[in-house]
């Protein structure tokens, strides 16, 4: 005999208390969560260290070879750039390693990277290129406009001694 207290069949099947829907539940709750929960925080890159156009002297540019970590500059008619990018040309090693922390314009007007194209004191006046030729002139003109459209002026070349020099180091 049935037991009239217990509720009939159909009722019992209604019941949302089911294994399904407790799976259910349980996966809503979790993507829920996920939704939710705090994103990691994001660890940006570092940052370069900042790039400040300065005045170098002929003996502060010199370190800038890209040996001992450091970058690689070189100064081309008074600008200095940032070569580091072509590390591969004037990186210790590279065939115009040279030119790296040294006046590069009369080794480029030239055309040619040996020891005499750089200017041998340091402490000495800046290389006025006045006994170069109009052609040299014109290449070193050439490698100047690909320099600018490559890498970054990061300062201008001034002679040991100048007012120039003597007001960069009283800002120092
Ligand atoms: C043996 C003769 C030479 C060969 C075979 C040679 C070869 C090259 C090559 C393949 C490049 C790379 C070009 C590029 O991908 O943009 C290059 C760039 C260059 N070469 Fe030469 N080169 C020679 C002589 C010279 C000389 C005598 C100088 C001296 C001024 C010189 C100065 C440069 C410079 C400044 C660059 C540009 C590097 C840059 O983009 O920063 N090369 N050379």
């Amino acid at each position: 005999m049935a037991d009239s207290s217990s509720p009939p069949p159909a009722a019992q099947a209604a019941s949302p208390v089911t294994p399904i829907n407790l799976i259910l539940l349980a996966l809503f709750v979790f993507l829920v969560y996920l939704r939710l929960k705090p994103a990691k925080p994001q660890v940006l890159p570092r940052a370069p260290p900042p790039t400040v156009f300065r005045t170098f002297t002929p003996p502060e540019l010199f370190p800038y070879n890209g040996l001992n970590g450091m970058p690689v500059y070189l100064a081309v008619r008074g600008r200095i750039f940032d070569v580091t990018s072509g590390r591969n040309f004037y990186g210790p090693s590279g065939p115009y390693a040279n030119f790296a922390g040294r006046d590069a314009s009369r080794g480029l007007a030239c055309g040619s990277f040996d020891e005499d194209m750089l200017t041998k004191d340091l402490d000495g006046p800046l290389d006025d290129l006045k006994d170069l030729n109009a052609e040299q002139m014109e290449a070193l003109q050439g490698w100047e406009e690909r320099f600018l459209e490559k890498y970054l002026v990061v300062g201008k070349l001034v002679p040991v001694g100048s007012d120039e020099a003597k007001a960069a180091a009283a800002q120092q």
